[in-house]
């Protein structure tokens, strides 16, 4: 990986992560995420951060996993652990956590939302999860967190039929916080993002971890779900799905 595909800036008590691979619609290869968690990790542990912030590029929050690293464990290659870490650090982080997403917002492009405590989204951004249609299953908790925040007919569209949430419906669904123009998104997350590091940071610890409530559960649905999903990618149905996105136009 280019180390400038994960940027980290603190701006004052604000730490944010930008993925930065706009050539490649920001998909995550395993250097992004692991890069992505250790600066969750060290924003978490560093007394001068209070909030965190995860960007994208115009158009593109992230177009998911990157489908040539599932290859590579679909033909039989060691997945690694760093997807699994980065979702650990996501769940159970103790700073709060504000998302921005602008335009695609695929698979874990969709799902880091449902960790974070405000996310903006602008008007062109559909959230998308087409976990089922790659032979997969749903990851990072959200088949535990969608049903919960969206009900389950709501979320079985998302998840399970794999139907696109544009913002609106999803701001009324409660997906996200609210939608601003494109132009205005990042000065706008921000703006949030230095509200909330603001605040009296003991008190807003205590708020955050009484409406989060007890996060066993995510974690143990994590293990399960990522269970499930490392045996996934090598069926015949996920295998089949990675081969047709990775042959597009190849005739
Ligand atoms: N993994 C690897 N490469 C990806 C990718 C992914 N998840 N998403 C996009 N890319 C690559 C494309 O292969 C293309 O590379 P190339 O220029 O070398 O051919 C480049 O990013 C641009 O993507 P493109 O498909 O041309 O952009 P688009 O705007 O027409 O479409 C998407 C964007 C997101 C709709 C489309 O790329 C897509 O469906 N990607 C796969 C999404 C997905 O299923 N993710 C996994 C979720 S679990």
């Amino acid at each position: 990986m280019s180390a400038s595909h994960i940027l980290v800036e603190r701006k004052g008590a604000v730490q944010a992560i930008r993925m930065n691979r706009p050539e490649k619609k920001n998909a995550i290869t395993r250097a992004m995420y692991a890069a992505m968690a250790a600066a969750l990790i060290s924003g978490d542990d560093d007394a001068g951060v209070r909030c965190h912030l995860i960007l994208g590029v115009p158009g593109a929050f992230s177009a998911g996993n990157d489908i040539a690293d599932f290859m590579a464990v679909a033909m039989g290659g060691d997945g690694g652990t760093e997807v699994f870490d980065f979702l650990m650090a996501l769940a159970t982080l103790a700073k709060p956590l504000v998302t921005a997403a602008d335009g695609i917002a695929v698979g874990i492009g969709t799902t880091i939302h449902l960790h974070a405590d405000l996310t903006l989204a602008t008007p062109r951004t559909v959230f998308s999860t087409p976990f089922v249609d790659l032979g997969l299953v749903p990851e990072a908790g959200s088949s535990l967190i969608a049903p919960r925040l969206l009900g389950h007919q709501r979320a079985f569209a998302l998840l399970g039929l794999g139907e696109g949430m544009p913002a609106g419906p999803a701001k009324a669904a409660g997906l996200i916080h609210d939608v601003i123009p494109e132009d205005g998104l990042e000065a706008a997350a921000l703006a949030l993002a230095e509200r909330l590091a603001a605040k009296p940071p003991e008190a807003l610890k205590l708020a955050r971890d009484f409406m989060r409530g007890d996060r066993d559960d995510i974690v143990a649905r994590i293990e399960a779900e990522g269970k499930a999903f490392r045996q996934r990618l090598s069926s015949d149905e996920a295998r089949q799905a990675f081969m047709a996105f990775m042959s597009r136009g190849k005739t």
